[in-house]
């Protein structure tokens, strides 16, 4: 199979495509077909290890003291399963999914094998049948991120939420998942992306990159930060500043992602019901990962960059 793999730490032109054997499923796992895998700042994290000094240890324990652990990249993948062990239950062959692989990573590559329950290793579940596996990538990434850490605000209707970094994969579903729990949504994005944070039901923007922005901060109930710590302006420090109870100001950074296949099933219904549309800036083919990782790393895509790892139509041996 084909794969792309990162076997030092460095710039996206570290990243290689070779061949390598297809794994082979154990009893408790599914070999999923890989038909797109995502971008995602991890990715460009764990490839670039670009990492503070006083962080750099401990972090290099975890991904790979002088390079990554598993050398083929890739947390988010979208595919068909082809093969499943004698253990499996909840999954068949010709099951569509989407989910993330966890530390196991792998996703750049035509085949993964994955255990059907929850685990660091990775969550998968069914994928919504009504977008196809480059949005079913954002959904599952996005989603994860955007469902986890906006259910600490306890959202109820009528509320006035913020949702800062509105026009990245996890922003622009959170902004449509505070819509569905009835809250007023104020997005945060710069000028260029407020058309789309708009189109996707946000009642009010703010430009983060405008100093007037600060002085139409309002009073929020919940504000939620969807593009993490290493990224921060006048107007998101204001915001956390201004909150009356500092437990209301979240950063998508606050705890570990959580890899539940609960939470990808309600995504998958609420995706199903027209009620969150995952959104997808480009779809890279696999060839052209190098420039997917170069994108992504410029931090300016609008929702989620996808890699096409296998088009629907092509057949591959197993
Ligand atoms: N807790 C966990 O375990 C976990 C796991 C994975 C990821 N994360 C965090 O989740 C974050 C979000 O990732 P994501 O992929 O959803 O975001 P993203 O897609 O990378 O966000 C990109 C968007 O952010 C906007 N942006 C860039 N700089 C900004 C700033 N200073 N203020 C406001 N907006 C800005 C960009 O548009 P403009 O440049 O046009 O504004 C772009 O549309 C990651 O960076 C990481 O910190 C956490």
């Amino acid at each position: 199979m084909k794969a792309a793999i990162c076997t030092r730490y460095g710039p996206p032109e570290v990243l290689k495509i070779v061949q390598r054997d297809a794994p082979v499923p154990e009893d408790d796992e599914v070999l999923i077909k890989v038909f797109a895998a995502s971008v995602t700042n991890s990715d460009i994290f764990i490839r670039s290890s670009d990492i503070p000094l006083r962080f750099r240890i401990p972090m290099r324990l975890m991904i790979g003291i002088t390079r990554p652990r598993n050398d083929i990249l890739g947390e988010v993948l979208s595919g068909e399963i082809v093969q499943v062990g004698s253990k499996i239950r909840r999954f068949h062959v010709g099951d569509q999914i989407f989910g993330l692989t966890g530390f196991s990573l792998g996703a750049y590559a035509d085949f993964k094998c994955m255990k059907e329950t929850d685990s660091k290793k990775g969550c998968i579940a069914l994928k919504p049948g009504n977008i196809n596996y480059e949005e079913a990538t954002s959904a599952a990434y996005g989603g994860l991120l955007a469902f986890q850490f906006l259910e600490k605000g306890h959202i109820q209707p009528k509320e006035k939420v913020l949702i800062y970094g509105a026009s990245g994969t996890s922003g622009t579903i959170a902004v449509q998942y505070a819509k569905h729990l009835g809250a007023e949504v104020t997005g945060v994005c710069s000028a260029e992306k407020v058309d789309l944070v708009r189109s996707l039901g946000a009642d009010k923007t703010l430009d983060y990159t405008h100093k007037d922005s600060i002085s139409k901060l309002e009073a929020y109930d919940f504000a939620l930060d969807a593009v993490g710590k290493a990224r921060t302006s006048d107007l998101k420090e204001a915001c956390r500043t201004r909150m009356s109870d500092a437990r209301k100001f979240v950063s998508i950074d606050d705890g570990a992602l959580i890899l539940s296949s609960d939470r990808l099933n309600r995504i998958r219904e609420l995706v199903e019901a027209g009620k969150v549309r995952p959104i997808t800036d480009t779809c890279f083919p696999f060839e052209q990962i190098v420039d997917a990782h170069r994108y992504v790393e410029r931090g300016h895509k609008k929702g989620n960059v996808a890699i096409t790892v296998n088009r629907v139509s092509e057949q591959l041996p197993a």
